[in-house]
């Protein structure tokens, strides 16, 4: 049985209930340090080269969230010149962060030159020549890594799905190689450090990892015979997390994952392995608390309609992503009735499940939809005029 985390203690939300307004988010800044606890350690014991991994800010960008993670010694992956603002706001290094994105911006560029970050993951031949131009501007050197668009399927949700060669990411490597290194000299602002990919997001088939590193072992060794040296290498992110029992395992299996590159990638120990994980470092440690506003019983369907809506939270929506969801009040019946849980935007997406067993539900008793601490709060708007959800820290 593994610790009780606030974020799982029914006695402790329900102590600060007076507190807060729902719909909230709240966080357990515990688990994201035992978290990241568990991510280095099997980082460390399995990865022999040099390592760094870069949290990915577009799953949660708290400020306060950031800062502990920030204190963990892992670097940034940024999407944005907001983001990397973001990053540096919290205190993380420039040199630990990198910033990628298909469609980045001249002034976000000349940002990241200019705040001397790592390196930057690009897209495009285009992007290479604009970031040159613009760091020639400013008399800069870009050290860039090259997205590998390398067609593998994540087995994942479609939607979340980055890595196939119907996706608009990356480029194809017979491109790079052929079309774009051996013209890589002409552009003096730009150094070439290594191959990014990332294939997905919730993957949890590790077989797909395996598949990414025999294509990054062949793509290394045709840089190798065509005497390009690379001293990076950019695995992405994507690790999943388990969104049914989510107090069962609060912390992903780390060790799977870390064993699964240290056993199938083959390159020389002094290539630096670069990680960006996201939802797997924040994921389980996040609620969205709701309060029930109404119970209605109709065409022999119970609805539960709460006060969360589509708007702030997406995830079912957007991917029919299914989060699992607790009743915080006792009950003092074992009965359970089925019901549709639905928030009170209109729209027929706006429902966070169906058909579930629950005890009875009434108007005023709380709802946890779990395991939002990733794209939750980052992805909420304010459809239908409502206000931007709220978001507190449980410890
Ligand atoms: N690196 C790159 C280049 C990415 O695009 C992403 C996520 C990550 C790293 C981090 O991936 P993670 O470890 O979190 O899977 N909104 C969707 C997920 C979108 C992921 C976008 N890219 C969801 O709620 O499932």
């Amino acid at each position: 049985m593994s610790k009780l985390y606030s974020v799982f203690d029914h006695a402790k939300i329900f102590s600060i209930l007076h507190k807060v307004a729902t719909p909230c988010y709240l966080y357990d800044t515990e688990l994201i340090g035992d978290t990241i606890k568990a991510a280095l350690s099997y980082c460390k014991k399995y990865i022999k080269n040099p390592v760094q991994i870069h949290y990915a800010i577009k799953a949660n960008n708290h400020p306060e969230l950031l800062q502990v993670i920030k204190n963990s010694s892992l670097g940034a992956d940024c999407v944005s010149g907001g983001e990397i603002n973001q990053a540096l706001r919290s205190g993380f290094e420039p040199q630990q962060i990198v910033f990628a994105g298909v469609g980045k911006f001249d002034w976000e560029i000349k940002l990241a030159l200019e705040e001397g970050i790592y390196a930057f993951n690009v897209e495009s031949m285009q992007e290479i020549e604009v970031i040159n131009l613009i760091a020639g501007g400013c008399s800069k050197i870009a050290n860039i890594f090259i997205r590998i668009n390398p067609n593998i399927d994540a087995k994942t949700h479609k939607n979340i799905s980055t890595g196939t060669s119907l996706n608009k990411f990356g480029v194809s490597f017979d491109d790079i190689l052929l079309h774009f290194l051996p013209f890589i000299d002409k552009f003096r602002h730009i150094k070439f450090i290594g191959i990014h990919y990332h294939i997905g997001s919730q993957i949890t088939n590790m077989q797909v990892y395996r598949d990414l590193c025999i294509q990054i072992n062949e793509n290394y060794q045709r840089l190798i015979q065509a005497r390009i040296n690379i001293t990076d290498i950019n695995v992405g992110g994507g690790l999943g997390v388990d969104y049914q029992l989510a107090e069962r395992n609060p912390i992903t299996n780390f060790n799977e994952y870390f064993k699964e590159f240290a056993n199938n990638l083959s390159v020389p120990k002094s290539v630096m392995i670069h990680f960006e994980l996201g939802r797997s470092i924040v994921a389980q440690s996040g609620i969205l608390l709701s309060s029930i506003i109404y119970i209605k019983t109709t065409n022999n369907i119970n609805f539960a309609i709460i006060d969360a809506g589509m708007n702030d939270l997406m995830r079912p929506a957007l991917y029919g992503a299914k989060h699992s969801i607790k009743l915080l009040e006792k009950s003092d019946s074992n009965e359970t009735y089925s019901y549709d849980i639905v928030g009170p935007i209109c729209e027929s997406t706006d429902i966070f499940a169906s058909q579930v067993e629950m005890p009875i539900l009434k108007r005023g008793y709380h709802l946890m939809i779990q395991t939002c601490g990733a794209y939750g709060r980052v992805l909420a708007n304010t459809y239908n005029a409502r206000n931007l959800v709220n978001e507190y820290l449980l410890n």
